[in-house]
């Protein structure tokens, strides 16, 4: 399928665009011109509601924006992943993370409820006590040790589900190589009543692999035996036999599938710390919210389908306005994570420079995908999203309810922020606002003329806002899901495979001849002058 760039719409889009453009139309404006805007440009489920009002749009452009999708078949491609054809041509396999979360497709229920069924008596024997470590403790610490997908999901959901997080297990992770990473960790656990994931789908990962050495080590170091490993390291993974030479019991690995793709696989057994930190019970709950993002996805028209509509969205200031990166702002603490989790989903996923057919990609792929909480953001780096020269499309995310009617209160002041900063973006302030207000604070006119430039902000900037009733393991399964699918949707309309990271792949492999000029006393750097360099000063530094 050609690229959105050769559709009919494509070109009409590039003239409602110049339109746009040419008559100075401002989203401002377009609220006062229709009184139902908010209704027209707005989704709501039973999760959330999903507010595309204040955006670059016109009822016009939305119009054709779904045509887009129309000609660039989305539909098909929608059903494409629904019913397990293969949408990861690059690898020849389908992409099935929705079979995790209860759609029926290619057979795959009977394998899927298996491994449900193991997770479900690991997580019962570890958070009931009956699996005890080595010297008769139950397990009171559980360290997830892996990178990329097999970090940042369970990572952020586990973070962003504390309030629900009721037993006696903390989680902790490691990912970093940096041995700081690990270490910092450690140093506040006892080697007896710790039990480690090493969660990898490959088992091959560097990272992963140094740091599960590492954990080992500190095991045996501290009252260990080799003969006890086996009640304190577990493994979520494809490999099998890698993990099992590795020394984990066989009955402690989790399988994993070639159709789950890493940042694509918390719903998997790559979820145990999840499962662990807040009960099966509520990693189902979390399963069956990202299934009704699935069914909302497969089943609604394109006008009323929220990842089709974030999709066409970001294709739409990228095409058209040149955006390069996308901000996403979560006005929910316990959502401090999510930015980081979407990086890696977003950026591994549409980072290509070549279409499916393996041509140079025709439009500029994917964005910096970027963020952090508010109302922290709003005090270092919003600046840049209300005066900075570039549009930077902001994705804001709101909880309605407070985490009690004693905090009512400050919930109130943050959701006022969350709205205020989006309607700041739109609104702006004009020169003549800037003037007046100067004047009216005391200023003469000369001095009022003189500031006013700086104070002015251009406004029109866009923004969607998802505001969620409560953030339970439902409605975030539900948010996840569709950010998920949202990627799918850009990677469509981009005509690339959303499900390959060769680029990664091609990162893995250089470190290795540098860690050997590195570690090999006697070897000289065979490289560039730079590096070369930089190796030879770190082996003098190392020695001191
Ligand atoms: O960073 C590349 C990558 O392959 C990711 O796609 C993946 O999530 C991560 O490494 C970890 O891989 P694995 O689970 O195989 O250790």
């Amino acid at each position: 399928m050609p690229s959105a760039v050769h559709m009919p719409a494509w070109q009409q889009l590039q003239t409602a665009r110049n339109t746009l453009v040419e008559q100075k139309t401002t989203i401002h404006q377009q609220f006062e011109s229709d009184p139902l805007r908010f209704d027209r440009f707005s989704v709501k489920t039973p999760e959330l509601v999903f507010d595309y009002s204040k955006n670059l749009l016109t009822a016009d452009i939305q119009q054709l924006l779904f045509d887009l999708a129309d000609q660039c078949q989305l539909p098909v491609a929608i059903d494409r992943m629904f019913t397990g054809q293969s949408i990861n041509p690059t690898e020849r396999r389908p992409a099935l993370h929705v079979a995790l979360r209860g759609h029926h497709v290619n057979g795959l229920e009977k394998e899927v409820a298996a491994v449900r069924e193991k997770m479900a008596e690991f997580v019962g024997a570890i958070r009931g006590g009956s699996w005890k470590g080595c010297y008769g403790d139950t397990i009171t610490d559980v360290v997830n040790i892996g990178i990329g997908g097999s970090h940042l999901g369970p990572a952020m959901v586990v973070r962003a589900l504390e309030n629900f997080a009721v037993g006696h297990v903390r989680c902790h992770f490691i990912s970093n190589v940096d041995p700081a990473a690990a270490l910092r960790v450690l140093s506040r656990l006892k080697p007896a009543s710790t039990l480690f994931i090493v969660a990898s789908k490959s088992f091959s990962t560097l990272e992963t692999h140094q740091n599960a050495l590492l954990a080992r080590r500190w095991f045996l170091d501290n009252g260990g035996a080799e003969r006890d490993l086996r009640k304190h390291f577990v493994a979520v993974s494809s490999n099998v036999e890698a993990a099992a030479a590795f020394g984990i019991d066989e009955k402690n690995i989790f399988p994993m599938w070639d159709w789950v793709g890493g940042r694509y696989s918390l719903w998997s057994a790559i979820g145990l710390p999840i499962a662990l930190s807040v009960g099966m019970d509520h990693f189902r709950e979390l399963l069956t919210g990202a299934h009704h993002a699935d069914e909302h996805f497969r089943t609604q028209p394109l006008s009323d389908n929220i990842p089709v509509i974030m999709g066409l969205l970001t294709a739409w200031y990228g095409g058209f306005y040149n955006t390069t990166s996308q901000v996403v702002l979560p006005y929910s603490q316990s959502l401090e994570l999510f930015p980081a989790f979407l990086q890696q989903l977003s950026m591994e996923s549409l980072g290509k420079g070549v279409n499916l057919a393996g041509d140079a990609a025709e439009l500029d792929t994917g964005q910096v995908v970027w963020g952090a909480p508010g109302t922290d953001g709003q005090h270092s780096f919003h600046q840049l999203l209300h005066q900075g020269t570039r549009i930077i499309p902001a994705d804001f995310i709101a909880v309605a309810a407070s985490p009690g009617s004693a905090y009512r209160e400050q919930q109130d002041h943050l959701l006022a922020n969350c709205f205020s900063q989006s309607q700041a973006l739109m609104d702006g302030k004009s020169l003549d606002q800037a003037v007046a207000e100067l004047k009216a604070a005391g200023m003469d006119d000369n001095a009022a003329r003189e500031l006013a430039p700086h104070k002015v902000i251009p406004g029109n900037r866009p923004s969607n806002t998802f505001l969620l009733h409560k953030l339970t393991p439902h409605t975030l399964g539900y948010l996840t899901a569709l950010y998920e699918h949202a990627v799918y949707v850009q990677s469509v309309l981009w005509d690339i495979n959303a499900f390959d990271q060769w680029g990664v792949e091609l990162g893995k492999k250089l470190s290795g001849p540098i860690f050997s000029a590195l570690a090999d006393p006697d070897k000289q750097g065979d490289f560039d002058a730079s590096t070369n360099n930089l190796i030879a000063i770190c082996k003098t530094w190392q020695e001191d």
